[in-house]
């Protein structure tokens, strides 16, 4: 094969694969750049530019979605204190959020998924959650997970 194909293969291979999020991100309403800057201002200096986590926080990527299949996993990841606390808007918190569960953990979300809306994160945001660590652990518990 000449490498003239070997690099059209190689582009066409690579729009195909980034299509899929994006398509997911726009039904979301998430404006990727957005999301992602505020990521990086906001929450990548404890979870990193991957959501691996760095020291002990934990990894959101290939997991965080999971919260979303159990009680208490919608309020949680709006209501732990990184989230609830950042000085986001709740319409910027919601891009966020949803960014984070379609970029890094879109196999483990239900489906179908319902991204957070704005009026959603408002509501959470007005209770707060005194133990995240705790209600971690109930919702480990539920997901089998420790
Ligand atoms: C100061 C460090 C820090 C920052 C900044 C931070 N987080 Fe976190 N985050 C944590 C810790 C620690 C946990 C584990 C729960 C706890 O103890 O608060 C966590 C847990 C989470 C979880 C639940 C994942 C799980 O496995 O428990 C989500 C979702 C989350 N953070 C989102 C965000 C978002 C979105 C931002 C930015 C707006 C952010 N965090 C900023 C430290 C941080």
């Amino acid at each position: 094969m000449s490498p003239r194909w070997v690099l059209l293969l190689l582009l066409v291979g690579g729009v195909g694969q980034a299509n899929e999020p994006i398509d997911a991100l726009s039904a979301a309403g998430v404006d990727p750049k957005q999301a992602g800057l505020n990521y990086m201002l906001n929450c990548q200096g404890c979870h990193a530019v991957d959501g691996r986590g760095l020291n002990d926080i934990p990894t959101m990527a290939d997991f965080v979605g999971k919260f979303l299949t159990v009680d208490g996993g919608r309020a949680y990841l709006v209501q732990v204190p990184g989230s609830a606390n950042s000085p986001l808007s709740n319409h910027q918190l919601a891009e966020v959020l949803n960014w984070v569960l379609l970029t890094m953990s879109q196999p483990q979300l239900p489906q179908p998924f319902e991204p957070y809306t704005a009026a959603e994160v408002n509501d959470y945001r007005k209770q707060t959650m005194s133990d995240a660590a705790a209600v971690r652990r109930d919702l480990l518990a539920q997901l089998k997970v420790q």
